[in-house]
């Protein structure tokens, strides 16, 4: 078979699924260097077909991991007014370092980045150089594909048409966005449904009482992380994530502080706010 989907053949870069619902593994390629156009058409149909692509071994500067992600659409600011993260000299690239001294991990509760925003990011590129000597320092993905397609049909009919409220005070403080979106949208490229609630910002659906909202939106959280599609990418130094923030939710585990784990992560922009089936 030579076109998009599961079991799709590739003749520039080699894909092999990190687990049978989400993520791929690419191999033979080198982001230090500008892709060929057959390696970024084949990294597209990857993208959309795995969600998460996590490349090893890549040894990148700001310039190559802001030239990646420019093959994807326009880069990106946090919206946040606080956040864990850090300004490097560079206004594109974000540091992501937590040691003994952090406070608090950034992205440790399972999110999708930036709901709160009118038009949240499109995705994200992580590039961890230093992990902890002693392991640790996943990062969990999840398919809102495989979440929603798991759900009953009386689920699926009740959702249907409802709106949430998602609010960035909650992580990030006064003045960061709040924005309401489809509790299901419509993914622009695939085309598939997906749930579009998530922990860390959706604080109630409009439609229904708090105290329905709270019992559905608690119900929806734990769904959403199954086992059953989401996956735990393994860091290695050097490695590189790049997730698909219309359809997968994420969650940095922090378990191995006080030790070490750094690395710089931009953001492209979404062109479109998230819309309903
Ligand atoms: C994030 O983007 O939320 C952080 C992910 C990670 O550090 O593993």
């Amino acid at each position: 078979m030579d076109g998009a989907g599961p079991g799709a053949t590739y003749q520039a870069i080699t894909v092999k699924p990190y687990s049978p619902t989400i993520g791929a593994e690419i191999d033979n390629i080198d982001l230090s260097k500008p892709l060929s156009d057959l390696e970024l058409t084949e990294i597209r149909r990857a993208f959309t077909d795995h969600m998460v692509l996590f490349f090893r071994d890549q040894e990148i500067s700001f310039d190559d991991h802001a030239r990646f992600g420019e093959y994807f659409g326009t880069l990106g600011q946090h919206v946040g007014k606080r956040t864990n993260s850090q300004a490097t000299n560079d206004l594109r690239v974000r540091k992501f370092h937590a040691d003994g001294d952090t406070p608090r991990v950034s992205g440790n509760v399972w999110h999708t980045d930036q709901s709160c925003a009118p038009v949240p990011p499109l995705a994200s590129v992580l590039y961890l150089h230093t992990l902890p000597p002693d392991g640790g320092g996943d990062t969990g993905f999840a398919s809102m594909y495989a979440a929603y397609d798991a759900l009953s049909d009386n689920m699926k009919s009740y959702l249907d048409g409802l709106t949430a409220h998602h609010d960035g005070t909650r992580q990030f403080g006064a003045g960061t966005p709040e924005a309401d979106h489809p509790v299901v949208v419509r993914h622009p490229e695939s085309g598939r449904k997906l749930l579009y609630v998530n922990e860390a910002f959706t604080s109630h659906i409009n439609e229904v009482s708090r105290e329905e909202s709270k019992a559905i939106l608690e119900f929806l959280y734990s769904h959403q992380m199954r086992p059953e599609w989401s996956t735990r990418f393994r860091w290695e130094p050097h490695s590189v994530a790049f997730w698909d923030n219309r359809c997968v939710h994420h969650r940095a585990i922090s378990d191995y502080l006080p030790n070490i784990r750094s690395g710089y992560r931009i953001q492209v922009e979404g062109t479109e706010a998230p819309v309903a089936p």
